[in-house]
């Protein structure tokens, strides 16, 4: 067993001309653990992943992994991690296996081991074909191929599946999860989805201009941090806010259009909606369109910020 944690950040901030992208940050991430970093655009996430791989310098704090520094051990880091960037660009003229192998070389790993990763991240059709010809999904793939090469302990991920389509974001899951187990593999991994984080994260750390606002499992961040349920309405003529604030078990009200559109944090939906449904009627209003669901992570930040993640 490990007694210390894989990463330890203490106290690390990173600014640009004013902008502090990383503002104090601290955060530890275990040994087989995966740890999703959600937020905003700008929020510091890629600042953050790109310190801890050794690209960025922070201004302050320190950044320990598996007890080694950058400034001390850059050598021994780099055998540890797999790394994909946010933006990767391989040169088009090359082939999918030739990329494989070029990588392969830098950690002296021969054909076997790359053949045996482009079967992992399901591209063997592809192998002799131009990168230039890559779908984007198979590029995404590609990326992550090469961010496994070398069996990391720590996988570094930088919005991995942006952009693909559900089948091709599930098959890179499956890889991830696959290593997850067999390899004991920990990662950190940006991204916009909260599906995303939440299949596949054991946490979520929430940030937004540079900080942490939450960093816990999703059961935890969704019943802990603002339990309750969502009602999104529509209806035909404004209504005044104070009316619905009136109905017992109602938490929140965020108007998305005023008076017309909303939503509703509720303690209990099905003891809300009568009361709802009675006071639109008696109103002379009508509901033109309804939605009630749990609250996820988005109505969470939404509370934090007063901002929606996909703003
Ligand atoms: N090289 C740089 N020069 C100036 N400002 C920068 C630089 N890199 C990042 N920033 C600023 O730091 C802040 C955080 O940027 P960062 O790229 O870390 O955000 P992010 O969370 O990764 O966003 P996204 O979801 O859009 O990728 C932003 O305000 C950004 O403009
Ligand atoms: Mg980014």
């Amino acid at each position: 067993m490990h007694t210390s944690p894989l990463i330890t950040i203490q106290a690390i901030t990173k600014s640009f001309k004013g902008v502090k992208a990383v503002d104090n940050l601290t955060l530890s991430v275990g040994y087989n653990e995966y740890v999703a970093l959600l937020g905003p655009n700008g929020a510091g996430k890629t600042t953050l992943v790109e310190m801890i791989e050794g690209l960025q310098k922070p201004d302050s704090g320190s950044i320990t992994i598996q007890g080694k520094t950058w400034q001390k051990d850059a050598a021994f880091l780099r055998t540890i991690m797999g790394i994909s960037l946010q933006e990767t660009k391989f040169t088009d003229k090359m082939t999918v296996s030739e990329v494989l192998d070029l990588f392969g070389s830098f950690y002296k790993l021969g054909k076997k081991v790359t053949r045996q990763i482009l079967q992992t991240i399901r591209l063997e059709e592809k192998a002799k074909a131009y990168v230039v010809t890559l779908s984007g999904g198979q590029r995404q793939k590609l990326a992550l191929g090469v961010a496994m090469l070398n069996n990391p302990q720590l996988l570094l991920l930088d919005e991995p599946t942006t952009g693909l389509d559900p089948n091709a974001r599930r098959e890179i899951w499956d890889i991830l999860m696959q290593l997850k187990k067999e390899r004991g593999t920990s990662m950190i991994l940006t991204t916009h989805y909260m599906e995303e984080a939440a299949y596949l994260c054991d946490r979520i750390v929430i940030i937004d201009k540079g900080k942490i606002l939450a960093d816990d499992t999703l059961a935890t961040l969704l019943t802990s941090y603002d339990p309750g349920e969502v009602i999104a309405f529509q209806v035909s003529s404004p209504l005044a806010t104070n009316s619905l604030y009136e109905i017992r078990g109602v938490k929140d009200v965020h108007w998305i259009e005023e008076g017309v559109k909303g939503m509703l944090t509720v303690e209990s939906i099905t003891h809300t909606l009568p009361v709802l449904l009675n006071l639109v009627e008696s109103s002379g209003n009508t509901i033109t369109s309804f939605e009630s669901r749990k609250k996820t992570l988005d109505d969470l930040f939404r509370t934090m910020t007063g901002r929606s993640l996909h703003e």
